[in-house]
């Protein structure tokens, strides 16, 4: 595993490998990686940077950060001009969080990089689907046959298509719910067993309910009428997470009370802080092994 770019280049094998290393690294499992990690983030990220950089240094790795306002690109440079320098700057690892699709950027890479995407547009988001499946498998102890049901803004998830796949890699069954005009047409390689149109439905099927935020910034028209009907509709209010019957992760942030109620958000049922926690082990599994495999 020389890139880490999209869930759909893994093996199941693979994935396990990562849990493997995952459970070993979050029971204290100590490694001494040498070299130095790229962390470039067009877009804005809490979570995902600090726990990549967290987890590099776990590994002994010096990392470099750069956000949007930081890089050339602002002055005009292409993208692929700034991975050609970033190539040639001695990276072991570029971690990389873009507003566009990455994979087609690993080929200007110099032998030897391994490119990690930490987000791209609403392409994928392989360490959070990851982490989430992780998650789930440490809860319920195993997540065949479990009923995973993603609510909320599909159509801009790039949790959802990672983590959809994930599941069902994992033999999980996968629903969504969400409003009509943020439902892709085409669920099928997402592994998508059921859409429901109603909460109410979705609740009584579900065994894990992965809440989604509203992707306001991607909205090029209108979807939804406004943030108090769509709470109303399709968020995690306190009588639906009263009917809940096992637990809820959302991957963050959450926009409270428009996914999902202030009064429940780190409340008994939820994985949130779980999640949280457990992107620095995923992410040091993931390092570990595109590192290691050099
Ligand atoms: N889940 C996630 O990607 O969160 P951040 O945007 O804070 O990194």
């Amino acid at each position: 595993m020389k890139h880490l770019i999209s869930v759909f280049n893994l093996t199941k094998d693979e994935v396990d490998e990562l849990f493997r290393l995952f459970t070993e690294f979050k029971a204290g499992r100590r490694e001494v990686l040498e070299g130095d990690v790229a962390l470039l983030f067009l877009e804005s990220s809490t979570r995902t940077r600090l726990s990549f950089e967290k987890a590099c240094r776990n590994l002994s790795l010096r990392t470099y950060f750069a956000g949007t306002k930081e890089t050339s690109l602002e002055k005009g440079e292409t993208f692929y001009d700034t991975i050609r320098t970033l190539s040639s700057l001695g990276f072991k690892a570029l971690v990389f969080r873009v507003p566009f699709v990455l994979f087609p950027y690993s080929a200007y890479l110099d032998e030897g990089i391994s490119l990690i995407n930490a987000g791209d547009g609403t392409h994928q988001h392989p360490t959070q689907g990851l982490l989430d499946l992780y998650t789930a498998m440490e809860v319920y102890g195993s997540v065949e046959g479990l009923r995973v049901l993603y609510v909320g803004d599909i159509a801009h998830s790039r949790v959802f298509r990672s983590g959809s796949y994930l599941f069902n890699m994992y033999s999980a069954k996968v629903g969504v719910f969400g409003p009509k005009t943020l439902i892709p047409e085409d669920l099928k390689p997402f592994g998508v067993e059921m859409v429901f149109d109603n909460y109410e439905d979705a609740l009584s099927w579900a065994d894990l309910v992965i809440c989604l935020r509203l992707q306001e910034e991607r909205f090029k028209e209108r979807y939804v009428p406004s943030k108090e009907s769509y709470f109303s509709q399709f968020g995690l209010t306190l009588e639906r997470y009263n009917k809940l019957k096992g637990y809820f992760m959302h991957p963050g942030p959450v926009n409270l009370n428009v996914d999902i109620d202030a009064n429940v958000v780190y409340s008994e049922k939820s994985l949130i802080l779980r999640q949280v926690q457990n992107g620095v082990y995923t992410r040091m599994a993931v390092l570990y092994k595109a590192l290691k495999d050099d």
